[in-house]
């Protein structure tokens, strides 16, 4: 059931139950991370296999503070800069986080995401939420309501519908070791905004010495066939297929194009950013034969976007 019932989410979610709640990021798959059957519960719904561990959001910093060993001066200076918003500290957890959250690690992936209504629902349990995307095991993830309801409608109880996810691509996520600042997860927090408020370098490391199991290279795919790259040269290719176009900034016209989204027509990547994974949905549901699509400019948050690209081709 879809509604905006926050009485009715936290009703749901003291008993065990799974909800699907809003960000500003993508929408989340929600559950108690104290009550371990409803922990669970997310891995079943998602089909998401056990070694891959689950992000803890709070409703502040100081409920952040209360399932961590310590936070170094780095993730407190970043906590301050950016919560509420797209921002995942990785932390040494406490005993009071169970090793089925973070799939047997000894960090936690935690943050305080900027949605009113999920914070209103963070402010109102006595638990942190565990709460992936909520989409099936390595589907695209979900800005709206509707997604959900597509992909999940019928294995879940809830979807809180806080509208559309306002920065559209999930959070990025910051590791430390060392002194050094470590970003395994580029979203929509962009790298150079996390380095000036430190007044340091970071490192990418995006696809992982060190194993961070979201960083498969199949991810946040369509069900249809993708394909990345040049979309005139493309075109050309897939001349006798039934095709859907994901461009950044210019429209193309062929008669073999059944639908063109333009991610930005003004070339505007926050634009870009917000509309990929509603357009990705739009183009896997419309009755083409294959997907083609082209990169953002590289930069700012041009690499998040590149990234889920690069991810949704495999
Ligand atoms: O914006 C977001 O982060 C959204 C919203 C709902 O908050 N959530 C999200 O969750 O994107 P998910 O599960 O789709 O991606 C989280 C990533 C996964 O790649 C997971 O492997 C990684 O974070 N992760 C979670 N906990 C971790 C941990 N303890 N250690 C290493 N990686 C972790
Ligand atoms: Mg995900």
């Amino acid at each position: 059931m879809i509604g905006t019932k926050v009485e009715e989410a936290k009703n749901l979610l003291v008993e065990g139950k799974v909800v699907a709640i809003p960000t500003e990021t993508v929408y989340g798959l929600a559950a108690n991370a104290f009550k371990l059957e409803a922990v669970a519960r997310i891995f079943e719904v998602k089909n998401r296999p056990n070694f891959n561990p689950l992000i803890v959001h709070v409703a502040s910093l100081a409920e952040a503070k209360k399932l961590t060993q310590n936070f170094p001066d780095d993730a407190l200076k970043l906590a301050e800069a950016f919560w509420p918003g797209p921002l995942t500290l990785l932390l040494p957890k406490n005993q009071l986080i169970n090793d089925l959250v973070t799939a047997q690690s000894p960090l936690v992936a935690i943050r305080v995401p900027n949605h009113p209504l999920t914070l209103q629902l963070l402010q109102s349990v006595d638990f942190p939420l565990v709460a992936p995307s909520a989409n099936p095991y390595q589907f695209l993830s979900p800005t709206s309501a509707m997604h959900i309801e597509h992909q999940l409608g019928n294995k879940i109880d809830y979807i809180l519908d806080g509208g559309d996810c306002k920065t559209g691509i999930e959070s990025t996520i910051v590791g430390f070791e060392n002194n050094q600042v470590i970003i395994y997860r580029i979203g929509s927090l962009t790298r150079d905004k996390i380095e000036k408020v430190l007044n340091k370098t970071t490192r990418l490391n995006s696809n992982s010495e060190k194993h961070l199991p979201g960083n498969q290279k199949i991810h946040y795919a369509p069900s249809k066939k993708f394909f990345l790259g040049n979309i005139p040269q493309l075109l050309g290719v897939f001349k006798n297929k039934k095709l859907g176009v994901l461009s950044f900034e210019k429209s193309y016209k062929a008669n073999n194009i059944a639908l063109n989204k333009v991610l930005s027509p003004e070339g505007n990547l926050n634009e870009a950013a917000t509309n990929l994974f509603n357009y990705l949905h739009q183009l896997n549901n419309a009755d083409v034969d294959a997907i083609i699509a082209e990169k953002a400019p590289n930069q700012g948050l041009g690499f998040a976007i590149n990234d889920r690209l690069e991810r949704a081709a495999g």
